[in-house]
């Protein structure tokens, strides 16, 4: 069971934790803002503490092997991830193969090989992790999946001993943030409560969550339009994420996760904005179930029963897949997120490229089967 501290000070709340469990040796994987925080605080002159930024959005391959080996060689009794959803996700993993695979002895591909076959060992537990969020979006910090990119195409670690111990959910993090990311990682936030309820694995427990997160967002998503958000709004938008993230841990993510890594990944739109660029499509694709083949074994009238839920919980009951999909590419457009794939070079790339890495375990996770025609359709004729 993990523990959620929620404050307005995460470096005391962090002092505490650290002088309460006598951990000496700590590492660190920071995103910019953490990076400036510890730094102002003389973290790094404390030669027992390892600050480590050296990693891009969306880990790579050699993002994380070059981490675990200089994780390895630290040998930490902390490991603490203070960042957006890259930052807790590097974090997590390295931690994890860290204390399962000596560094020294297997080369990168066969980590490689390891990881894309889904056979990575864990059978030790890596030191406790603490996740710190500094953005309001990915839910990184609930899930016990991680996210790396081998040869550009996306893979999931996904292991029990990846999900954190503590999580420190401080909205002032948060302050410094610019309005455009806030909006795409809110954008997240949405699609994966969306996408959890109509997950083929929910279950009362997802739902709960999820519900609890659509509403939350739902409440205040357009105040981010209007400006900087106010610090308790913000403290609402950090439990929604994180409750999201809750709910994905129990379902995983849908077809709108599927197809945004290539587009991610080819387009360079960010996660959140990738997500929600289709995800509308799938509002009608995923309630249109006479003619479809069905991946949720509770069959057609579960499903018929879960979209209406979802409509009316998003917009009204009785609303349509229609409209909800106008509304939902309305909150994009006034959170200034662009809804036309065209104009986000899809053309220059090529729908085939985007077709060929999608990622299949995600898509089989949808309600209903997506076919390449249904996708390539999504993306050539979008808003
Ligand atoms: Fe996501």
């Amino acid at each position: 069971m993990q523990e959620v501290i929620k404050t307005r000070s995460f470096l005391d709340s962090l002092n505490e934790i650290i002088k309460k469990n006598d951990y000496c040796k700590i590492f660190f994987f920071t995103g910019s803002i953490g990076h400036k925080i510890l730094k102002a605080s003389d973290y790094d002159k404390n030669s027992n503490y390892f600050i480590y930024s050296d990693f891009k959005n969306d880990p790579s391959l050699d993002d994380v092997y070059k981490a675990v080996k200089i994780l390895s060689n630290f040998e930490p009794d902390l490991v603490i991830g203070i960042g957006g959803g890259s930052t807790i996700d590097i974090a997590k993993q390295v931690n994890c193969l860290s204390s399962n695979y000596n560094i020294d002895k297997i080369s990168k591909d066969l980590l490689a090989k390891h990881i894309i076959d889904k056979d990575l060992l864990f059978q030790k537990n890596p030191p406790p992790m603490i996740a710190i969020p500094t953005t309001a979006g990915t839910g990184s910090e609930a899930t016990q999946f991680s996210v790396i990119y081998i040869n550009k195409v996306k893979y999931s670690i996904d292991n029990k001993c990846l999900l954190p111990k503590q999580i420190i959910l401080d909205p002032q993090l948060l302050v410094d943030i610019e309005p455009g990311l806030i909006a795409t990682t809110i954008m997240d936030a949405l699609s994966q409560s969306i996408e959890s309820l109509w997950s083929i694995k929910s279950n009362n427990e997802s739902t709960e969550y999820a519900t609890h997160a659509l509403l939350i967002i739902k409440k205040n998503i357009k105040k981010i339009a209007k400006g900087y958000p106010d610090i308790d709004t913000i403290q609402e938008l950090m439990d929604a994420a994180h409750l999201a993230g809750k709910a994905i841990n129990i379902t995983r993510t849908t077809a709108p996760h599927a197809l945004s890594y290539p587009l991610s990944m080819h387009l360079k739109i960010p996660h959140g904005h990738a997500v929600a660029l289709t995800l509308p499509n799938f509002f009608i694709i995923n309630s249109s179930i006479e003619n479809s083949k069905i991946n949720d074994s509770r069959g057609k009238a579960y499903i018929k029963e879960r979209m209406e839920y979802i409509f009316e919980l998003f917009l009204e009951k009785g609303a349509t897949a229609k409209q909800c999909r106008n509304e939902f590419y309305n909150l994009m457009k006034i959170l200034n997120l662009e809804t036309d794939l065209n104009k986000l070079r899809i053309k220059e790339i090529g729908v085939r490229i985007i077709l060929d890495d999608i990622n299949q375990d995600r898509l089989a996770n949808n309600p209903v089967s997506i076919s390449d025609e249904d996708i390539n359709k999504i993306l050539t004729i979008t808003s």
